[in-house]
Parts: C-alpha cells; sequence; structure tokens
C-alpha cells in the first residue's frame, strides 16, 4: 500500500473513534510521559490498534494516542514517539504528524529529552527549542511530494513559530521557572556523541542535542502546523569534560523536569484562548 493511502487508513479509523478534532498534538519525549497527569483523558488507543501504525521500542516509551481535555482544550498525546534509531524509515518516524494534519490538528507540541552543549547550561531545566541542525544525514520529505500536503520546498525560516516561542518564554517568567532557549541539532543515534561531535556540534551553533523531533518538525513545517518544542537538559554534553552516560540517567533526569515543561505547556494552552 501507498504510504498516502496508509496515513488515510490511520486518520480514517481515528475520525472514526473522536468526537472532536483535538486543536493541539503534544509528542512525549523520553521520561516526559508524566505530562499526561495532566491531562483529562476521554480516550487511549494502543499504537497496535491504529492502521498500519509503526511501533515504538525506545526505553521509556509507551506506545498509544491519548485524547483529553487539558485545562479546556482539547488536545492529543503521543505517548510514546518513533525513533530513527530503531530501524524505521524517516516517513514511518513522522507517519504520526502527517495523521495530526490530516485530522486537522493546528498546534504541534514536541518534547525532547536533550544533552546540552551550551556551556552555560544546567541540567534539569527546559530549553525553548528556537531553531535546529538536521544532522541525520535524510529528510522525512524525500521522494514524491505530496502536493495536498504541503509545497515541494517547504520554508523552514520560522519552523518553531516565533509566537509560540514568545508565549513559552512568557509562561516561564511568570512561572518562576529557569527556562533556555536554544538549537537543537538532532543524531541519528543510538549511540551517543563522541567528544569530537560534541565539540561539532557546539562549533556549529547548536545548544543542545538529540536523537529525536527534527524530522517531526520539518514534516509539521510542510503540514503548516504551528511549532513550539521543549527539550529537557537532562545531561551536559561538553565535549572538554565528557562524562559517562546511560539512557536511564536521561530518563531519570527528564522525569524530574517533566513537570516544569507540563507547567510551561499548560499556561501556553491558556495563553492560546485569548488569541482565538
Ligand atoms: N546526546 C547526549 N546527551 C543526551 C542525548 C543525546 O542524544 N539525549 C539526551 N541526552
Amino acid at each position: 500500500m501507498e504510504y498516502v493511502e496508509k496515513v488515510k487508513e490511520a486518520v480514517k479509523f481515528l475520525e472514526s473513534k473522536i468526537e472532536k478534532t483535538p486543536k493541539v498534538a503534544i509528542v512525549l519525549g523520553s521520561g516526559l510521559e508524566k505530562i499526561k497527569n495532566a491531562v483529562e483523558i476521554s480516550m487511549r488507543v494502543k499504537y497496535t490498534d491504529i492502521p498500519n501504525f509503526p511501533i515504538s521500542t525506545a526505553p521509556g516509551h509507551a506506545g498509544e494516542m491519548i485524547f483529553g481535555k487539558w485545562n479546556g482544550t482539547d488536545v492529543v498525546l503521543m505517548n510514546g514517539r518513533f525513533h530513527y534509531y530503531e530501524g524505521y524509515t524517516m516517513k514511518d518516524v513522522t507517519m504520526p504528524i502527517r495523521v495530526f494534519q490530516l485530522l486537522g490538528v493546528q498546534y504541534l507540541f514536541v518534547t525532547n529529552a536533550a544533552g546540552g552543549l551550551n556551556h552555560s547550561f544546567e541540567t534539569g531545566h527546559p530549553m525553548i527549542i528556537t531553531d535546529h541542525i538536521n544532522f541525520m544525514g535524510d529528510n522525512p520529505l524525500m521522494g514524491k511530494n505530496v502536493d495536498e500536503w504541503g509545497v515541494r520546498f517547504p520554508d523552514m525560516s520560522s519552523a518553531y513559530t516565533p509566537k509560540l516561542v514568545e508565549l513559552a518564554k512568557e509562561a516561564s517568567k511568570e512561572l518562576g521557572i529557569e527556562c533556555y532557549t536554544g538549537v537543537y541539532i538532532s543524531f541519528t543515534g543510538p549511540s551517543f556523541e563522541t567528544p569530537a561531535e560534541l565539540k561539532m556540534a557546539r562549533y556549529f551553533g547548536a545548544d543542545a542535542v538529540g536523537m529525536s523531533t527534527v524530522p517531526e518538525i520539518i514534516v509539521a513545517s510542510h503540514a503548516g502546523l504551528k511549532v513550539l518544542g521543549i527539550s529537557s537538559i537532562t545531561d551536559q554534553a561538553i565535549a572538554e569534560d565528557l562524562k559517562p552516560l546511560t539512557a536511564e540517567e536521561v530518563i531519570e533526569m527528564a522525569q524530574k523536569t517533566g513537570e516544569k515543561i507540563a507547567r510551561i505547556f499548560e499556561n501556553v494552552l491558556e495563553k492560546l484562548k485569548g488569541i482565538e
């Protein structure tokens, strides 16, 4: 079956289950699944029940879509995302974003656990993503363009919606949450980066490093979704002073910062009510 047909089948299935189109889709990164605790859940749909959907295998990632209301706003959460390092194609990794586009979702909020490249970053704080560097050597828009989904050469001059960056900054200030802004670079993983790679990434101008998000944001831009991305800075990815790192440490630290990201999102959702 063609990719377009696969996506449409998944959309049709979900449309038959939901009562209302969610306004905001939220992707929960490694260790950040507690964000779902803030949501009044109305329905859970296992990925295995959605036709043609990939299945998440990464640690700290469940495999379900959660529909519900967050402070009065209709939302859908991706509890478990797909990573390129799991062996999925870029099209698989970004299939949920296409599904959200076709469902009529307007906003995409993404989260991830990331290493801090910026020497001034301390662990345990969120970083609002202002831009990214695609260092994965692949792009989810490769191949024939689906014109009804977006243009062949999508603009990426403001992939991270500037208005949402501003709202998130305001939110963190109002809430008294220390929060950084910066550029996210994605490597494929699954190996963590060497000191030489981290040095290069910093030299390129990146502030945080991880293994996700970029493919999703490329597709979201193509799809015309408004994007807000927040990283949880889980460890210091400083070339000159690199300590051994495990995925468990990353997840543990992400779990500690999930609450802060949840409060920022909640505040931004409130602000968005005033805008539309
Ligand atoms: N690299 C380094 N540190 C990290 C990463 C990564 O990809 N993800 C979370 N912390």
